[in-house]
């Protein structure tokens, strides 16, 4: 797949979005060269051991404004989008400028709505009839980069927010890979500072929901 477009997944823990990664390469033509994790026991990294895909973890540093290790291990896989997939660490800002527009994220809630954690439990708390899934570049301010695409679900009387954590993530399997093929095949891309979809400026996010 050496023509294949290349991603390198940062995880923190289960890592199921890395396994539905890791699975739909061959389907929409991209490669994961690289998965990093902080935990150096996160359950997620059996999936890229499985797959043969190599490993970097590493002791998170509050000190370390370029995350210099990582930034070389990155630079080697010569990967072409770095992809956050239950990550759960703020990057420094020295790191996002490093690779600006090159890193995406997954966040459990329709942004701008509800960032940071407990987004279920504020949906359930709030009474709100619809939630989702946001894929967004992402920069200096926590989950404020901009949107790409959203999973959207409904909200049943009955749900609870395990509830809607476990369906939810079903459908995150969905719109990551997807999302990330799109930014592969360069259906969606940046120009100057400008976000474009299939060479229409991108202002409302592409809705994903199969
Ligand atoms: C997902 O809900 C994702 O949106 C959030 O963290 C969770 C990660 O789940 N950022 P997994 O580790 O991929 O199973």
């Amino acid at each position: 797949m050496s023509n294949s477009f290349k991603i390198c997944v940062f995880i923190s823990g289960t890592g199921s979005n890395l396994d539905s990664i890791i699975k739909k390469q061959s389907l929409y033509n991209y490669e994961v060269v690289l998965v990093v994790s902080n935990k150096a026991d996160a359950k997620g990294l059996n999936y890229a051991k499985d797959a043969n895909i190599p490993v970097f973890t590493f002791q998170w540093d509050k000190n370390d404004k370029n995350l210099s290790l990582v930034s070389k291990q990155i630079k080697q896989s010569k990967c072409d989008l770095i992809v956050l997939a239950g990550f759960m660490r703020i990057l420094p800002e020295g790191f996002i400028a490093n690779f600006k527009n090159k890193i995406i994220n997954i966040h459990p809630s329709l942004l701008p709505k509800y960032k940071g954690l407990h987004t279920h439990q504020q949906v359930i708390d709030n009474k709100d009839s619809s939630h989702g899934a946001t894929v967004h570049f992402v920069n200096a301010e926590l989950d404020g980069g901009k949107i790409i695409s959203q999973a959207v679900i409904n909200v049943e009387n009955n749900d609870t927010s395990q509830s809607l954590a476990e369906r939810l993530l079903f459908r995150e399997h969905s719109l990551l890979p997807r999302t990330i093929a799109l930014i592969g095949q360069n259906r969606v891309q940046w120009q100057a500072n400008t976000l474009y979809f299939d060479h229409n400026k991108l202002t409302n996010p592409i809705i994903i929901n199969d």
